[in-house]
């Protein structure tokens, strides 16, 4: 594992507690970060607690990155224990049912999109003016390749992630000279928990299209995330970062 200098940083990870977001959790606390893990599943996030044993360089708040309200509340809480917040990895989303467009629900469809979209937007409002104030920042979202490309029969995410792409482009032209950069990341298919959300046809689908012929792993996500959580990156900002095993053209 290569070394990135995080010593005196402070992130916050959400959906930190498991799968891409728990490996991004170590990644970090291992290059000297401390963490804040937001996450509503209790038992994960007891459990990444004391197996991470990372002592009191790593929290765990329960917070649902869809209320306004508890994010606020969160963000508080982190700042008030570790007195700032450089880095936030807006990385808590959902895959939403897998089947045809057509037979989608509008509550379905709103689920997926209060989470994998707006609760994006509502995590970066939180932390931005604090950023700016501090004249530092990264924040990094967890997009998909489904955002670039549109999976079949996963409409919302795919809408939901490229939403999260044009999102991630306008906040960083807002802040081009403030020190705060946003970018994103578009991975394709990773076995998490998340793959218990979609059907084995899906997931075929999805490993069919890696030229590399297999799953990525969440470390190579966490790898990738760690640099662009850190100052040695620099000059890139509202840009897309592609983790998809050679799938991506572009
Ligand atoms: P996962 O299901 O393993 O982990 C997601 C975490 O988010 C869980 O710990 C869950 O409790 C938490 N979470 C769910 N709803 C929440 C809420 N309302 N507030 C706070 N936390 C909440 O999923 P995985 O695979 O680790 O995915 C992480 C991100 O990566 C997601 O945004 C996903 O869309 C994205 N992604 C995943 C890919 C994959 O193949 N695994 C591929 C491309 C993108």
């Amino acid at each position: 594992m290569n070394q990135i200098d995080m010593a005196g940083r402070t992130a916050i990870v959400t959906g930190g507690a498991d799968g891409i977001g728990r490996a991004i959790s170590e990644r970090l606390l291992a290059s000297g970060a401390q963490v804040t893990m937001w996450d509503i599943n209790d038992a994960n996030r007891e459990r990444a607690l004391a197996e991470i044993a990372a002592g009191d360089r790593l929290r765990g708040d329960s917070i649902d990155v869809t209320d306004a309200a508890q994010v606020q509340a969160g963000f508080e809480a982190a700042v008030a224990a570790f007195g700032k917040v450089d880095v936030l990895v807006n990385n808590a989303g959902i895959a939403g049912p897998a089947k045809k467009s057509w037979d989608y629900s509008l509550e379905e469809w709103q689920s997926v999109i209060d989470l994998d979209l707006t609760a994006v937007f509502l995590c970066c409002q939180a932390v931005m003016a604090h950023m700016m104030a501090n004249g530092y920042g990264r924040i990094v979202n967890i997009a998909s390749i489904a955002g670039k490309e549109g999976n079949p029969n996963a409409c919302a995410y795919s809408a939901a992630k490229a939403g999260v792409i044009g999102l991630t482009k306008s906040l960083a032209k807002e802040l081009p000279e403030s020190g705060v950069l946003v970018n994103c990341v578009t991975p394709a298919a990773i076995r998490t928990a998340i793959f218990d959300q979609i059907t084995q046809e899906h997931v075929d689908y999805m490993l069919s299209k890696i030229p590399m012929a297999r799953l990525g792993a969440v470390e190579e996500a966490a790898a990738l995330v760690a640099w662009l959580c850190s100052q040695d990156c620099s000059f890139s900002t509202g840009a897309v970062f592609d983790l998809s095993g050679g799938r991506a053209t572009y």
